[in-house]
């Protein structure tokens, strides 16, 4: 993938940590869009040390002026995108039942699990279509596969998610646009580094989960016996966005260690 030029919108923290960095290590052009600006610059400079060409943008990809400025950033920079990966996502209320959601969450949640994911995809369709190639590697969950309880505005975003990339590889493919999925299990960070300031796995969950009964619940779930890390993920959105996977779309790629429901 070398020379491509790669967006990672999310980029900065744990699993968009472990994408960037697997891309960086392809030597690519690398444009880290995230909220958190001081991370994406952190991950910035570690990619370039791995030989890649790192911008770091701020951006709030729900918010679609930005998303447009993160794009022409891109285009200015390193004139051409051939990739790319949209991470940002997450559940404001993890584990509570449906009606113990806050009413204001609903919408919160959905935005920002399928609005950004609508404002990233959007903003470099045209210059994919104009180029005839391009391939876009969405994050989902497996959560929603299993209809895991305490997550059903985020499962339902998560398949809105996969829906959506179905249609788009049928309506693009004759442009040359490939669209794919991921679905992690439970990816958990390994060290600080891994963690913007503000990132809610470095204040509520994290690495306090390292070694925890919830640990070991999950591992227990899973074929692989580890829980996931930033770079298993990393390495398939490589490979989906990569020419090997060149007759590979509308699909999603469970990346979970054999997790069952
Ligand atoms: N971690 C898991 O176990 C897991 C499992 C399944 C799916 N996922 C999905 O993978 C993706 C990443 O999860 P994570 O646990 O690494 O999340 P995370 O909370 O670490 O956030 C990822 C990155 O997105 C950035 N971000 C947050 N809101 C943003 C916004 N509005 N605009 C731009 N950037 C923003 C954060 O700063 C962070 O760098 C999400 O879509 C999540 O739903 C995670």
């Amino acid at each position: 993938m070398r020379g491509k030029t790669v967006i990672v919108s999310g980029g900065g923290s744990n699993i968009g940590y472990g994408i960037s960095l697997a891309f960086a290590e392809e030597a690519v052009n690398l444009v880290i869009g995230d909220i958190d600006e001081a991370q994406a610059r952190k991950v910035a400079r570690k990619a370039q040390a791995l030989g890649a060409q790192a911008l770091a943008v701020k951006c709030d990809a729900r918010e679609n002026d930005q998303v447009s400025a993160m794009v022409k950033k891109a285009l200015d920079e390193f004139k051409e995108v051939d990739v790319l990966v949209n991470v940002v996502g997450g559940a404001s209320d993890y584990g509570l039942p449906f009606t113990e959601k806050p009413r204001e969450s609903w919408r919160s949640d959905l935005d920002l699990n399928i609005i950004s994911f609508l404002n990233c995809t959007r903003a470099v369709l045209d210059h994919m279509i104009e180029r005839k190639r391009g391939s876009v590697v969405s994050i989902a969950s497996e959560a929603q596969k299993h209809g895991e309880p305490g997550l059903s505005i985020y499962n339902g975003a998560k398949a809105a998610i996969i829906a959506m990339t179905r249609t788009l590889a049928r309506e693009y493919g004759e442009h040359g646009i490939r669209f794919n999925v991921i679905a992690p299990g439970i990816i958990l960070p390994t060290s600080d580094e891994e963690m913007g300031e503000l990132n809610g796995w470095r204040s509520g969950l994290g690495l306090s989960l390292r070694g925890s009964d919830f640990e070991a619940t999950m591992v227990a779930r899973c074929a692989i016996k580890r829980l996931g890390r930033p770079g298993d993920i990393g390495k398939a959105a490589v490979f989906l966005a990569s020419e090997c996977a060149g007759y590979i779309t509308g699909q999603t790629l469970s990346v979970t260690g054999g997790m069952i429901g």
